[in-house]
């Protein structure tokens, strides 16, 4: 059973699904499925706005500030900060920064749904790290533009190509000036795909002194569920209509009809959704799963859908690929988009990959090409971490994450 990136868009939109129906407890059931029809997404409950500071993390006793970042292309990006642990001053002063970049259709809260014994944004701040959380444009806090309205088609016209080369840089900088040392990097999903991107073309790694890898998505060829084949070749298939819709809002009715269109192929299991799309998660807890349904998912830009989409399609690590020659020759000056070459990541970089056997999202032969990639990284600068229990959403909202993978990423920080 394998699926990867594109899915976890799925998961999420199914977690919302569950919250129309609220009994998480139960996971999904197909009468769950036909009472999107018709329902008005506009009132499914929202979460009152009062900030990821004030909602997830000093109600925990911890200091914690909220920064706006701009990129070069003029997106507003919220970052929280949490600059200390409970116990004051671990760490010295001057803390080694680490910067959370969490995954599709998710945002900065990933970190933080756990308990702070268990939650690696707290973990980090406890074990003396200067902890930074990034939030991608597009999602709840990240929605500020200089001159664009989300509302606007334009302000939604970026795929992932635009948070390597501006929302990473713009991060990654902003924590660099104000710590004046290079950064510790987490990412989870497409928070390793956006870095491990950016490594390859040589960028930034003079901003980064090692970086964690949690279900490392760069290939994703490997999808063989039925579902998320149909919605992979739905993406690339349909692209004029879908970028009609600008958004990708999984709370939205457009998503919830393409759902219901792909749940009526023959052969789609829309039945235990959850556990097909993410795998056999050995590990939530269930109050962590409903603090999920209230903060997540976040939106994206359908262009970022569809570039995931053409990733899927193609086998192949390339940028955005507008569909035909002359409009490549346009953007890029080649017909085909310029490629993301995983081998040219600087051998020396400090990396560390962990990855679970029952990930139906990132599945392990996908890793297994990233890893062949990366067959000339320098022996002692390469650290892989495989949990053969674990699936997709364990390694962040897992109750055992912090014994497993959390320590061995403290203890690799430590190591560089
Ligand atoms: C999207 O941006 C590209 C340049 O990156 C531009 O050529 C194109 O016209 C834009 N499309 C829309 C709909 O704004
Ligand atoms: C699950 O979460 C609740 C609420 O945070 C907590 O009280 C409980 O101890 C957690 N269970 C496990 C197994 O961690
Ligand atoms: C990627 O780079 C490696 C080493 O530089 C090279 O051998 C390989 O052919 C490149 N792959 C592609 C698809 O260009």
């Amino acid at each position: 059973m394998a699926i990867h990136c594109l899915g976890r868009v799925l998961v999420a939109i199914f977690f919302v699904v569950i919250m129309i129906e609220p009994d998480p407890a139960v996971g999904l059931r197909k009468s769950d499925l036909l009472t999107i029809n018709g329902h008005d997404p506009v009132s499914v409950p929202t979460t009152t706005l009062v900030g990821i500071c004030e909602s997830l993390v000093i109600v925990h006793g911890y200091p914690c500030i909220e920064y706006n970042v701009k990129t070069e292309d003029g997106f507003v990006l919220s970052m929280q900060r949490i600059p200390d642990g409970l116990v004051k001053g671990n760490g010295g002063n001057n803390k080694q920064p680490v910067l959370l970049q969490h995954g599709v259709l998710m945002d900065g809260m990933t970190w933080l749904l756990e308990s702070p014994d268990q939650s690696l944004g707290f973990v980090l701040a406890d074990n003396g790290y200067d902890v930074w959380i990034a939030n991608s444009r597009g999602t709840r806090w990240s929605r500020g533009h200089a001159s664009l309205d989300p509302a606007n088609p334009a302000y939604w016209n970026w795929s992932w190509d635009e948070m390597v080369d501006y929302d990473l840089t713009a991060n990654l900088d902003f924590v660099y000036s104000q710590t004046g040392q290079k950064v510790d990097y987490v990412g989870h999903s497409m928070g390793t795909l956006i870095a491990l991107a950016a490594f390859s073309q040589g960028k930034l790694t003079d901003r980064i002194k090692s970086a964690a890898l949690l279900c490392p998505v760069a290939y994703l060829s490997h999808m063989t569920t039925a579902i998320g084949e149909l919605a992979a070749r739905a993406f690339v298939g349909e692209i004029t209509t879908w970028l009609g819709i600008a958004e990708f809002n999984p709370k939205g009715k457009a998503v919830a009809d393409f759902l219901k269109t792909l749940c009526a192929n023959p052969g789609v299991d829309c039945f235990d959704l959850i556990r097909s799309f993410t795998g056999k998660n050995c590990c939530l807890n269930e109050s962590t799963v409903d603090l999920f349904l209230k903060y997540e998912p976040q939106s994206t830009a359908t262009k970022n859908m569809v570039h995931l989409a053409q990733t899927v399609r193609d086998g192949i690590i390339m940028k955005y690929d507008y569909g035909n020659g002359a409009a490549n020759i346009m953007r890029y000056g080649e017909i085909r988009p310029p490629i993301y070459n995983m081998s040219n990541i600087p051998h020396d970089l400090p990396l560390f990959l962990s990855y679970g056997g029952q990930d139906a999202l990132a599945d392990t032969r996908d890793v297994g090409l990233l890893l062949d990639a990366l067959k000339f990284h320098d022996g002692d600068k390469l650290t892989v971490q495989f949990v053969k229990d674990y699936a997709h959403a364990d390694f962040v909202l897992g109750v055992t994450a912090k014994n497993i993978v959390y320590d061995a990423i403290i203890a690799f920080f430590r190591r560089q």
